[in-house]
């Protein structure tokens, strides 16, 4: 049969409209129900050569949502039917989709903003700085979801999140097919140490220091992910400054990385203050001018994540992190540091 009854033609258009209408939004958690919905309630029994347009439309959402699993599902179907016009004789899903983080998960991560303070944690007033976190879960997820489609991984690769938090980073990239470890340091807020449990995070406890090596994880990485990065001594006296990096990253390079290694780092815009940091009338996002310079030739600029994060997002490879260790931009200056703000808050 070629062509979808009219009941569950017109129950799948309904959905179809709730999909696009959360995609228009950016309603990452309900745009990926609905198409779970939508392949579970309908494709998983038969797929008519009529669903066509659908099921392009559900690839492109899937892809939004960095749900890759099942894009590629959807994906190979197309082509191995050259688009439904062969092969589809009882054709079906073979599986149920999964949504990337379960209705269960949402709720109890949810929950977290009500564990109560301890000395771990980073207070802001009388709150855990991460109760956000929690309370807006869905923000929080769709910028870790931004970045893992922005990176385009095509094969299943060895991952290490350093400073993974809540873990949506290492959970998103564990749920398509990676191979992730994660670092974040002991006394971690108990609601990142609550919700990389529930997330289920390959986790190591470690805090990174000054000039210290990383943990030894007796394997080497493809990607090195650190989003938002704090362990560089952010908003403290301690930042580090560009000889600091340069350890690390050669660190990175000598211990860490496969040859074909990249590291991606996101520095972090926010402030306990919620004040810029501005030399000479410019806001340095990476709170120093000298590490801005040494960075400047990595920053990228990544299709689909936000415009702010565009401007503090490096990336090095294992064959450039030599070449940049060894130039004389890591000769250190010092800059007088002045935080005020604008009327915007910027
Ligand atoms: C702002 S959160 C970012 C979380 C996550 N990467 C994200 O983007 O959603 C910073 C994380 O770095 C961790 N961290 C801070 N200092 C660290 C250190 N010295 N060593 C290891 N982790 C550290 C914190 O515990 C926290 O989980």
């Amino acid at each position: 049969m070629k062509n979808r009854d009219n009941r569950t033609t017109t129950e799948i258009d309904a959905h179809m409209a709730r999909a696009t209408s959360a995609a228009n939004s950016g309603m990452t958690f309900a745009l990926d129900e609905y198409c779970c919905l939508i392949c579970n309630a309908y494709l998983r029994k038969q797929i008519f050569q009529s669903d066509l347009p659908v099921i392009q439309d559900l690839t492109k959402f899937f892809m939004m949502i960095a749900n890759l699993k099942n894009y590629s599902k959807l994906t190979e179907i197309l082509v191995n039917t050259n688009n439904l016009t062969k092969n589809i004789k009882n054709l079906h899903l073979e599986n149920d989709f999964q949504q990337v983080l379960s209705d269960t998960k949402k709720n109890q991560l949810r929950s977290l903003c009500n564990i109560k303070p301890t000395k771990d944690s980073r207070l802001h007033g009388d709150d855990d700085f991460y109760a956000k976190y929690a309370r807006d879960l869905e923000t929080n997820w769709v910028r870790n979801a931004q970045r893992f489609s922005g990176m385009k991984l095509k094969k299943s690769l060895n991952i290490l999140d350093i400073g993974c938090g809540f873990g949506f980073f290492s959970h998103i990239a564990e749920f398509n097919g990676h191979n992730v470890d994660s670092i974040d340091m002991p006394n971690a807020s108990p609601i990142l140490k609550e919700a990389s449990k529930l997330l289920k995070i390959k986790k190591h406890e470690f805090t990174i220091k000054k000039k210290v090596p990383l943990i030894n994880l007796k394997k080497k990485f493809d990607v090195v992910t650190a989003f938002q990065i704090f362990f560089n001594g952010h908003c403290s006296k301690e930042l580090w400054d560009v000889e600091e990096w340069r350890y690390f990253l050669l660190d990175l390079h000598d211990n860490i990385l496969n040859d074909n290694g990249v590291v991606h780092l996101v520095f972090n815009a926010e402030h306990d203050n919620l004040k810029p940091i501005i030399i000479d009338g410019e806001q340095v996002f990476l709170g120093k001018k000298s590490v801005e310079e040494f960075f400047k030739p990595f920053f990228v600029m990544i299709s689909g994540i936000s415009r702010l994060e565009n401007k503090m997002y490096a990336v090095l490879t294992k064959n450039n992190i030599k070449d940049a260790c060894h130039t004389n931009l890591f000769k250190k200056r010092s800059y007088n540091i002045k935080a005020s703000v604008s009327k915007y808050g910027f």
